[in-house]
């Protein structure tokens, strides 16, 4: 009986700790996922501008791997995309930008994006003065890219670095 008694003591205290630690360490984890800087978004808008001075108003943007991310491009100049065209391009890892820039230059029929391209993950449309343009894609694999004008001679200057964390 008292043998009994030491056991079913020790069974309680076992389980006691034993389940205690395993509301703390879920408490943590709750915790942890509650915290404002540990959630992310399921979508995230990014606005992006550019006008006449053929420059993109943001030089870095960094989205979470898996996020739905909402690109909207605004051309804030006066002059037509035949002459100060925009356009917002997500190039693969890997893709040598004045490369595929010399490329993109000579398919002006297609907006200087090459029909096909494997260069490019997603682009808006090209745009001039006054016009906007919004895209939706579900952000690649962590991991660095880089966008660009692929308008003639733009990406010189109009280009970025997409980082996925
Ligand atoms: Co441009």
């Amino acid at each position: 009986m008292k043998k009994l008694s030491l056991f079913a003591l020790v069974a309680l205290f076992a389980f006691t700790a034993c389940n205690s630690n395993t509301e703390k360490s879920e408490g943590t984890e709750t915790l942890t996922q509650e915290s404002p800087a540990e959630v992310v978004a399921k979508e995230v808008s990014i606005t992006i501008n550019a006008g006449d001075d053929m420059k993109f108003d943001l030089a870095e943007i960094k989205v979470k791997e898996g996020q739905t991310v909402k690109i909207t491009l605004n051309h804030t100049g006066k002059l037509a995309k035949e002459a100060m065209g925009h356009n917002w391009a997500l190039l693969t890892q890997g893709t040598i930008v004045s490369d595929f820039a010399a490329k993109a230059m000579q398919a002006k029929d297609t907006d200087y994006i090459p029909a096909g391209a494997t260069e490019v993950i997603v682009h808006t449309k090209l745009i001039g003065g006054g016009q906007t343009d919004t895209i939706e894609f579900v952000a690649p694999a962590k991991g660095v890219y880089e966008f660009i004008c692929t308008f003639p001679g733009h990406s010189a200057l109009m280009k970025g670095t997409f980082y996925v964390e």
